[in-house]
């Protein structure tokens, strides 16, 4: 079985927890410090972000959104197009995601719908980074300036990339990473909060440990708060001196999952047929892809829920094959608990929705096995919607 998407860890990962195992400690400690600097470094080693780390990027991004008072009543315009967590993110604190349509080719926020759903109440963006693909966050960041709202970048798929020379997250308002299982580095689970507020980074790092003033830099110092107080509601959010460990052995090995899956990205993109449709159009050189993501052509005009079904039939069969594929993602607007502030249709959105497959992507892959996917793709395609016409 040739899996959508796995870890790629080892022996270098194993010595490194036993380090951790090594400090007696396993919560917020030395571990959690060092990583976190190591991410510093990796982002920009002269003038450094602040970077606090936590236990996912889910929660990454909640704290965030509390980190900038976000409350009932409030709004922040996220594209529908994305994980659940970026929406549950933002109604965790009681503020209202409002879904944005998408722009066709990069399925990333599309600033004239954002723009369209702008109101008194808009408090903050929260571009997600499709795929790996910033999308058109230089024109997010001008309607947010304009606008007096925050950004809050969904980077869970894009540690790693560079845009004109600087990482991602190196510049930006607030950005937040994903190490879950199987994102371009992982910590077996993690996140992190990128931001140069120094307010953002203070709040983030204390709401993560359940709200106590200034904790981490106790339990860094290997010292814990008996005699405190606490403001506001908080959560045990903070990453271990184990999952640390895992990010700083992975962290090493970037520049080579970087080659690994450019290299399968190039390859799909030349393997798979043009006329079934179009990979997101990454500047691959200076993007770590982390799904492969896909648009299926609509071969004549089948309407929406023809073409799903016959790209769920595509799915069916890769299956059977021994090819696991994926939808990144359902659109949220059609999703129960989002649906009741988000009743207009997002047309560019859901016909990429009945379009989009995932193909495997993963350092584990062999350039066979991309190949083999590929290929099954481009017969399967012809069988399904050239032949069944
Ligand atoms: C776009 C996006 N945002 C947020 C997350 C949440 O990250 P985590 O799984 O670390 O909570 C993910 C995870 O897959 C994601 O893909």
């Amino acid at each position: 079985m040739i899996k959508i998407s796995q870890p790629c860890v080892g022996e270098e990962e194993i010595a490194s927890i036993r380090l951790a195992f090594e400090t007696k400690y396993l919560g917020l400690g030395s571990k959690v410090k060092e990583f976190e600097k190591a991410l510093q470094d990796f982002l920009n080693p002269e003038n450094p972000p602040y970077v606090a780390c936590v236990s996912t990027g889910t929660s990454a991004l909640h704290l965030a959104c509390q980190a900038i008072d976000l409350k009932d009543g409030d709004e922040v315009l996220v594209p529908t197009i994305t994980y659940l967590a970026s929406f549950h993110a933002i109604t965790a604190t009681g503020a209202t995601p409002i879904a944005v349509d998408v722009q066709p080719d990069t399925g990333c926020i599309c600033p004239a719908d954002t723009l369209k759903r702008l109101s008194s109440k808009t408090k903050a963006i929260m571009p997600v980074h499709y795929g790996s693909h910033l999308g058109p966050i230089k024109e997010i960041y001008a309607i947010a300036k304009k606008h007096n709202l925050r950004v809050i970048e969904d980077a869970a798929h894009s540690f790693g990339g560079t845009v004109d020379g600087k990482k991602v997250g190196d510049e930006g308002d607030i950005i937040c990473f994903s190490f879950d299982g199987v994102k371009n580095i992982t910590c077996a689970e993690g996140g992190a909060v990128v931001t140069r507020d120094p307010n953002v980074f203070q709040r983030v790092s204390d709401l993560r440990l359940l709200g106590v003033f200034k904790d981490s830099e106790q339990r860094y110092a290997g010292k814990r708060s008996y005699d405190f107080d606490c403001v506001e509601q908080g959560w045990r959010y903070h990453m271990s001196n184990v999952n640390a460990a895992i990010g700083l052995a992975q962290l090493k090995k970037i520049d080579t999952f970087a080659k690994i899956r450019q290299n399968h990205f190039k390859l799909y993109t030349k393997t798979l047929n043009k006329h079934i449709g179009s990979p997101l159009p990454l500047d691959i050189e200076n993007t770590i892809p982390h799904p492969y993501i896909f648009n299926l052509t609509n071969p004549g005009s089948l309407d929406p829920e023809t073409m799903r079904s016959k790209r769920n039939l595509l799915m069916e069969k890769l299956l059977e094959r021994g090819i696991e594929s994926g939808l990144h993602y359902k659109p949220n607007h059609l999703v129960s608990f989002f649906k009741t502030h988000n009743t207009e249709p997002l047309p560019v959105a859901e016909d990429l929705w009945s379009r989009m497959i995932t193909f495997p992507l993963h350092c584990n892959l062999t350039e066979e096995d991309i190949i083999r996917v590929a290929q099954n793709a481009n017969e399967l395609y012809e069988e399904i919607f050239i032949k069944e016409k």
